[in-house]
């Protein structure tokens, strides 16, 4: 029996983690997955219960757990607040507590959706790409960092940009063994120009590759990756980067498939217990409309399922049933493209998870 936290967390994350575990009880109804879910609280929600983004009974369960299932934490609400007891901290707290270091962002075009990508249908369509960003390291968690008084009174903020060896060096391995997987070029994005961090990031990366003599590697600067994303996407198949330059560029890869409500994210420590959850965020402008779109935590569900849960099968029958819902013409707003060819009519958060159910079922 494997242990599943869920972490719907704040905004929209209560209704898209609300549709995932509709997924995960048809799975364990029918399709004989052995799994036990059990709530808990994390960012803004956890704060407003307990004074905590990350309650210690939260920590507690997630590390009995096999695998983890986060909504998305912050929200304006909680903006005001020191950075200590920010949502976003129940988040960074989860990575770092759990040595999450490996987080894979997939950018995926369903052909489908290749009319709702703000790029051109031939510059996206067929797009496949993974992203493999550092997580518990770099600027994110770096010391020494805070807002300081200088001698003349002005206030001056600062944070730390630090990678050592041996965190770089098992990045890398990650992004190399998922490039084998895949079709073997492996681009390392970095700052090497300016900052000798991630001129070491360089070095190291190039030393691990010995190791991979059938990877194609080239390397490249941050700008120019961000460029060349929405250049000419198509010609990455497998990045490597660093914490924040991560952050960004899969935002921006996420928009390359026309809605960032499309893609999930796996994060995974060395021994491939992870936590998954969409890449998008909280979305307080929308929260509680019933309109978010749930496929990013549903696919993040087919991610647990092959990373952490070793049922390869069912991940294929997640994704297959997403493929077919969206064939049916189902479009949360999100996905809606108006003067669409195809006949696509829109839905909210709950229609689009039970039509997942639904194609499931029939699988
Ligand atoms: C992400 C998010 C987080 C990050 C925030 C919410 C702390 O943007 O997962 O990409 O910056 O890592
Ligand atoms: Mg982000």
């Amino acid at each position: 029996m494997k242990k599943i936290a869920i972490l719907p967390g704040d905004g929209i994350g209560q209704e898209i983690v609300a549709e995932a575990v509709k997924v995960l009880e048809c799975l364990r109804a029918d399709f004989g997955l052995t799994i036990e879910m059990e709530q808990g609280l994390v960012g803004g929600t956890a704060y407003d219960a307990t004074g905590k983004p990350l309650p210690g009974e939260t920590l507690k369960l997630v590390k009995d757990a096999d695998s983890i299932l986060l909504g998305a934490v912050g929200g304006t609400k909680w903006e005001s607040l020191e950075i200590a007891v920010r949502p976003e901290k129940g988040l960074l707290g989860l990575r770092a507590e759990l040595e999450l270091f490996a987080n894979l962002r997939p950018a995926i075009l369903y052909p489908q959706l290749a009319q709702a990508s703000t790029l051109q249908a031939d510059v996206v369509s067929g797009l496949d790409l993974m992203i493999v960003r550092e997580l518990t390291g770099g600027i994110y968690f770096g010391q020494p960092r805070g807002i300081r008084t200088l001698d003349n009174g002005e206030r001056q903020g600062y944070n730390t940009l630090v990678y050592s060896e041996s965190e770089i060096e098992r990045i890398a391995r990650v992004a190399f063994d998922i490039a084998m997987k895949r079709d073997r070029k492996l681009c390392s994005v970095d700052k090497a120009n300016v900052l000798e961090c991630t001129e070491l990031w360089r070095e190291i990366v190039m030393t691990v590759a010995k190791d991979y003599p059938e990877v194609e590697l080239s390397h490249m600067y941050v700008d120019n990756a961000a460029m060349q994303l929405v250049r000419a996407p198509k010609q990455f198949d497998v990045m490597v980067t660093s914490n924040m330059f991560g952050d960004i560029l899969s935002d921006c890869a996420a928009m390359l498939t026309g809605s960032i409500g499309m893609l999930p994210s796996a994060s995974l420590d060395k021994n491939g217990k992870g936590m998954y959850e969409p890449i998008h965020g909280s979305a307080p402008d929308i929260a509680g409309q019933g309109i978010a779109n749930p496929l990013a935590t549903i696919l993040s569900v087919a991610m647990m399922l092959r990373y952490s849960l070793n049922e390869p099968d069912m991940a294929v029958y997640i994704e297959k049933a997403v493929g077919s819902v969206l064939d049916q013409g189902l479009r949360t707003p999100d996905i809606y493209s108006e003067g669409s060819t195809k006949a696509t009519s829109k839905v909210g958060t709950a229609q689009m998870g039970d039509a997942v159910v639904a194609a499931l079922r029939t699988k």
